[in-house]
């Protein structure tokens, strides 16, 4: 069993830096060679014209037939972009005008309930999370509640805490038909109405966050508390709209606007770079190459950061929802498409799956994401840092190097890929440009895939066969017989529910 080092076969200069953020690809394992074979293949996959079209408003989005142009959405410069003719930036900076003059108005607010799932929660869930505790930024200090599962659970455990006569609720769903979403968003304004708001009081509480305007409206928001996105703009890439208005009104408009700013440098960069000097598609062929030799089914993601315990959870939907499709774009099947993603903070994840890392028989390529500075001002925090950052290198070096022994039992394999990304601090501002260069890697492995990262055809049957499912349910029958919509084992477990 080999424990030499992997790195000793990568690229000379395996560090490569944008707006500040540094990726180290040393323990990918990969020679210059190989690396050179990568780049081509991105050429020859014509990624270099998918970038420019795809910040062009070309329709990328090739089922739905619309373009995929939420970098617009984050484009802080405000040089034109234009869709079917029309710039969209002055409809996109009317929002932030409003989304600011809102975060101003608001005083005397104890608790906002954001409501929404999926695309409409993770995003704005994890910046509220990941800021919470940054050094000196300063916080509005209101109870920021995500209400996303249908489980009472969640909502109960909010409605506890909640001070109804000083709640703002944010309805936030792109289509405004996400069960969970408006189900939950009745709850709330029973327990408003239950609470003795008038109903005043309750269209003075109630916001929302849509494409779908009429549905809105129709539910009860008054058309001046509803904010506009639009369908170009999928869920999962939607952070950067007013589905990020928790991040404004927590951390006012100017922590959002740093959010913005660090994800449109990374744009920039994305758009701009040379291939090789570029961070998204430098990750994305190594993840590529590692499929190709090392017949990778899951990839890991592990932020030594605390506040990015949320980050995995949000990474999983944008790789797996928009990569994880068996059909390409020319309609055959594709090769390769996402693996399995997963990860947690670390070091609390090395006591949990990273023995399988180790000496697992698959082979899981892993991001490390460090952060230069501590991420809190704690008398301790300095110490604590160094141990967790040791923590972190040392696991990428013991996954590289292996382990020989003359017992099987203690031999560490070695030569497991890994990325190091560092940040030089975790603010609004490399928050949006970590997040960016992720949706910029997906966007870059479908156009390696040749897989449509913008639409999710894939979750749409299981909510369908939902419904007679929970006819079925409510029935309250034990009588329940297979039928075109539910099949014998379902059958069975319904009657076992009902009875
Ligand atoms: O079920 C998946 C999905 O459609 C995601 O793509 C989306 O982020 C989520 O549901 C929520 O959708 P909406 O914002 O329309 O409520």
């Amino acid at each position: 069993m080999s424990s030499k080092p992997i790195s000793d076969t990568t690229l000379p200069n395996s560090t490569h830096g944008a707006v500040d953020v540094i990726l180290d690809t040393a323990y990918q394992g990969i020679s210059p060679k190989n690396w050179a074979s990568l780049f081509d293949l991105a050429r020859k996959s014509q990624l270099p014209e998918f970038i420019a079209n795809l910040f062009a408003g070309e329709h990328v989005n090739q089922s739905e037939d619309r373009p995929a142009l939420h970098s617009a959405l984050r484009n802080l410069s405000k040089t034109p972009v234009i869709l079917d003719g029309k710039d969209v930036m002055p409809a996109v900076t009317d929002v932030w005008k409003r989304m600011e003059a809102l975060c101003n108005k608001w005083v005397g607010v104890t608790d906002v309930i954001h409501i929404g799932i999926g695309g409409s929660d993770f995003g704005p869930r994890l910046a509220i999370e990941a800021l919470a505790h940054v050094p000196k930024l300063e916080s509005r200090g209101m109870r920021m509640h995500f209400l996303a599962n249908i489980d009472t659970a969640e909502l109960a455990r909010i409605l506890d805490k909640a001070q109804p006569n000083s709640t703002r609720v944010v309805i936030v769903s792109k289509s405004f038909t996400t069960l969970e979403t408006t189900m939950n968003a009745k709850a709330v304004v029973a327990w408003l109405k239950a609470h003795g708001c008038t109903k005043g009081q309750i269209s003075k509480a109630l916001f929302a966050v849509t494409v779908n305007i009429p549905a809105t409206k129709e539910f009860g928001v008054e058309e001046d508390h509803i904010f506009p996105f639009w369908d170009w703009v999928g869920g999962r890439y939607s952070v950067w709209s007013a589905v990020g208005l928790p991040i404004a009104l927590q951390y006012g408009f100017k922590t959002f606007e740093e959010f913005l700013a660090g994800a449109h440098a990374m744009d920039l960069h994305f758009k701009s770079a040379p291939l090789e000097e570029n961070l998204s598609v430098i990750m994305a062929l190594a993840l590529l190459y590692q499929q190709q030799k090392r017949d990778v089914k899951a990839y890991a993601a592990i932020p030594y950061a605390d506040a990015l315990d949320w980050f995995p959870r949000w990474l999983q939907q944008l790789d797996m929802e928009s990569n994880g499709k068996s059909i390409g774009m020319d309609g055959n099947p594709v090769k390769y498409s996402s693996p399995v993603v997963f990860g947690s903070a670390g070091s609390n994840a090395q006591h949990s799956y990273f023995q399988l890392f180790h000496q697992g028989p698959e082979v899981i390529p892993i991001d490390f994401i460090a952060v230069r500075k501590p991420m809190s001002d704690r008398p301790e925090a300095i110490a604590h840092h160094r141990i967790l950052l040791s923590n972190c290198l040392a696991q990428a070096q013991a996954l590289a190097h292996g382990k020989s022994d003359s017992n099987p039992n203690n031999v560490y394999p070695g030569k497991r890929p890994s990325n190091l990304l560092l940040l030089p601090e975790l603010n609004a501002f490399y928050l949006g440009a970590l997040l960016v260069l992720y949706e910029n890697r997906a966007a870059t492995l479908g156009a390696l895939w040749n897989i449509n990262s913008f639409d999710q055809p894939g979750v749409e049957y299981g909510k369908v066969l939902a419904k007679p499912i929970e006819a079925a349910l409510s029935s309250g029958s034990s009588d329940i017989v297979a039928n075109e919509n539910i099949d014998a084992v379902t059958a069975t477990r319904i009657n076992l529910l009902n009875s």
